[in-house]
């Protein structure tokens, strides 16, 4: 989701809708905006649908009110409608609140507040921020604004950003942050807040970014940031030297780029709220756990890179659930009359939810009594709408046609889906669940350390075989769906011939093509954690490398074995076998990109490819 907020001269209203424009890629789902009046009046305006589904509602004449904050959605808890479009108001309708991330117990909340009478007026988390800083502030509205924030968000667990704004405080806002993005603008009579720089950067450069668990009151004079106790807090002050384009990709010339660097927060964020007392929930259930426990069956259906999250669902589920699981094209899975009844379950994955091969898919799975899980990262979108169960993956909007950061999070949240279902059937105990999920979350740190190490000498080599006409993608196990992904991405991207092999066929008939100079990349298994792997692996790059090709390997830190037959080694984590096609995977989208680049292409947007498919 994109925030902004404002407290200064100008009037607040465009400024907070020219700033959500500026935002709009962060989420566009549906749009709001609060203006304090300075009358002791609170003007809420929101729209489902698009930025200008907003506009087309807001009074023409700017309110006369200088303090504001305005949200863009990217649904998480409750659908895409007016009704839940941010900002949410208490029930005296003088506070508002925006938000971004997750209020992990908001059920309880909730159930406090209805407890006392309150009634809720949407489906979304965020409202009780709203009731409960009223509460807070009514109780005692000398103390002011900020301490009721304070004392509110101290209760919150979860990610979020929320901003503040109460009718009788027509000259401040009152924003927190933990986990989610917050930065603040410095103007001259004027201040903003706002999930990233674009959304100000029209007015000032100036900025300050603030920290974990920080909150900040902004007046038209200045920013006060202190901790969750009121303790003065460190921040850090930078200026922007970023053009708008630039602005809103994060410093980056495409979006592919920073949804690359995302991707610890999106594996985080998938995960997160996912393990309650020990059990793995989904967001969405509708199938009881006799009907769960009947599944004898698994299809997993899904197109393009979705498919290759699908590959590795099935080693997870497989080795955890010890149930067989097939793995099919969507546009293929129900031409062929596939065997399915209600003790079949069909785990679609869709970035959209709107592919049409996959919803159709679905749709004959469900004709034919199968139960269908979805796994989708639109909120709302009619893939989950159809299903039984639903597990999002909260990677946010992503722009680049190229899937990324969301084919990591698909990839998670299959294991997710794993551990569920290994919990129903009983193959798991608890704590093991609950040590697999740990595992999981581990993710996120490992990706951030490639991230670090590898992204420019992967651009740099990318540059170096820009040339080429063709490469390869080697791997086994866990590693094949990976080299098939990063074939994908080099074909999608890059516009160069790319096929990826399973190792072990290579002398089936691919070893064929090996010819001098052709770059063959090779996903290297665990020296450790699959040793036999491994030792096979070996053999196959001795056998391209005698035919001349460039190897390029994927390895784990500190595998020496490899080193002699590596041209160019990229070194990645150690990690456990299910999380190394995670990691392996960062270094084989940055190439592509790069590679995209050096040729010249358009990263974002791939010729004649779209993002989301309506037609089969
Ligand atoms: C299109 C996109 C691919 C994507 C596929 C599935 O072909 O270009 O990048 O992987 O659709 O999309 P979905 O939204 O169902 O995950």
């Amino acid at each position: 989701c994109g925030i902004v907020g404002y407290v200064g001269w100008r009037g607040a209203q465009e400024v907070l809708v020219n700033g959500l424009r500026r935002l709009e890629y962060r989420g566009y789902d549906s749009a709001g905006v609060a203006v304090v009046d300075g009358t002791g009046g609170l003007e809420v305006h929101r729209a489902a649908g698009p930025l200008d589904n907003l506009v087309a509602v807001l009074p023409e004449e700017d309110v006369s009110g200088t303090t504001g904050m305005g949200h863009t959605r990217w649904a998480t808890h409750g659908p895409p409608t007016d009704r839940n479009a941010h900002p949410h108001r208490d029930v005296t309708g003088k506070v508002a609140v925006v938000h971004n991330g997750i209020i992990e117990n908001f059920a309880a909340l909730r159930a406090e507040l209805e407890a006392e009478g309150v009634e809720l007026a949407s489906d979304t988390d965020s409202e009780v921020a709203a009731h409960l800083v009223a509460r807070a502030f009514g109780a005692d509205p000398d103390a002011g604004l900020t301490a009721a924030v304070r004392a509110v968000v101290a209760r919150l667990e979860g990610a979020f950003t929320l901003v503040f704004t109460h009718a009788d405080r027509p000259d401040e806002i009152v924003a927190a942050r933990r986990s989610s993005p917050l930065v603040v603008g410095v103007g001259q009579g004027e201040m903003f807040v706002a999930s990233d720089v674009a959304a100000f950067i029209d007015h000032t450069r100036d900025a300050v970014e603030l920290g974990q668990d920080q909150v900040v009151t902004l007046t038209a004079d200045g920013a006060v940031v202190t901790d969750f106790h009121g303790e003065t807090a460190r921040t850090r002050p930078f200026h922007v030297d970023w053009d708008i384009a630039a602005a809103e990709k994060g410093g980056h010339d495409f979006f592919m780029l920073k949804e690359i660097e995302e991707q610890p927060a999106s594996l985080a964020d998938t995960l997160r709220g996912h393990l309650v007392d020990g059990r793995v929930v989904l967001d969405e259930q509708r199938l009881s756990d006799q009907e769960l426990r009947d599944i004898d069956k698994v299809f997993v259906v899904a197109c393009g890179t979705a498919y290759h999250a699908g590959l590795l669902a099935k080693y997870a589920i497989e080795h955890w659930c010890r149930i067989p699981v097939e793995v099919e094209v969507a546009s293929e899975f129900r031409y062929r009359d596939p065997v399915l009844d209600r003790s079949t379950l069909v785990v679609a994955i869709s970035q959209s939810g709107e592919t049409a091969d996959t919803l159709e898919a679905v749709r004959h799975a469900r004709e034919q009594k199968a139960r269908v899980l979805a796994i989708c990262n639109t909120n709302g979108a009619q893939i989950p709408r159809e299903s039984d169960a639903v597990l999002y993956t909260h990677a946010g909007p992503e722009v680049g046609v190229a899937a990324t950061k969301t084919f990591t999070a698909q990839v998670i949240a299959c294991y997710l889906v794993g551990l569920a279902l290994a919990q129903t059937f009983g193959t798991k105990y608890a704590d093991e669940v609950a040590r697999e999920y740990a595992e999981l979350e581990s993710s996120a740190d490992a990706v951030a350390r490639v991230l670090e190490a590898v992204v420019e000498p992967t651009r740099a080599l990318a540059r170096d075989l820009a040339p080429s006409k063709a490469v390869l993608f080697l791997g086994r196990h866990v590693g094949f769906p990976v080299a098939l992904e990063g074939a994908l991405k080099l074909k999608e991207l890059a516009y160069m011939h790319a096929e990826g092999f399973a190792a072990g066929e290579l002398k089936h008939g691919p070893i064929a093509l090996i010819e001098q100079d052709l770059p063959v990349v090779v996903v290297m298994p665990s020296p450790k954690g699959r040793a036999i792997l491994h030792q096979k692996l070996l053999s196959n790059i001795r056998e391209i490398q005698a035919r001349g090709a460039r190897t390029i390997v994927v390895a784990e830190e500190g595998d020496e074995t490899v080193r002699p037959f590596a041209e160019h080694l990229i070194e990645v984590p150690a990690v456990s076998t299910l999380l190394q096609p995670l990691v392996a995977s960062i270094p084989l989208q940055v190439f592509a990109a790069e590679v995209a680049r050096a040729r010249g292409y358009d990263v974002d947007k791939p010729r004649n490819l779209a993002k989301s498919v309506t037609v089969e």
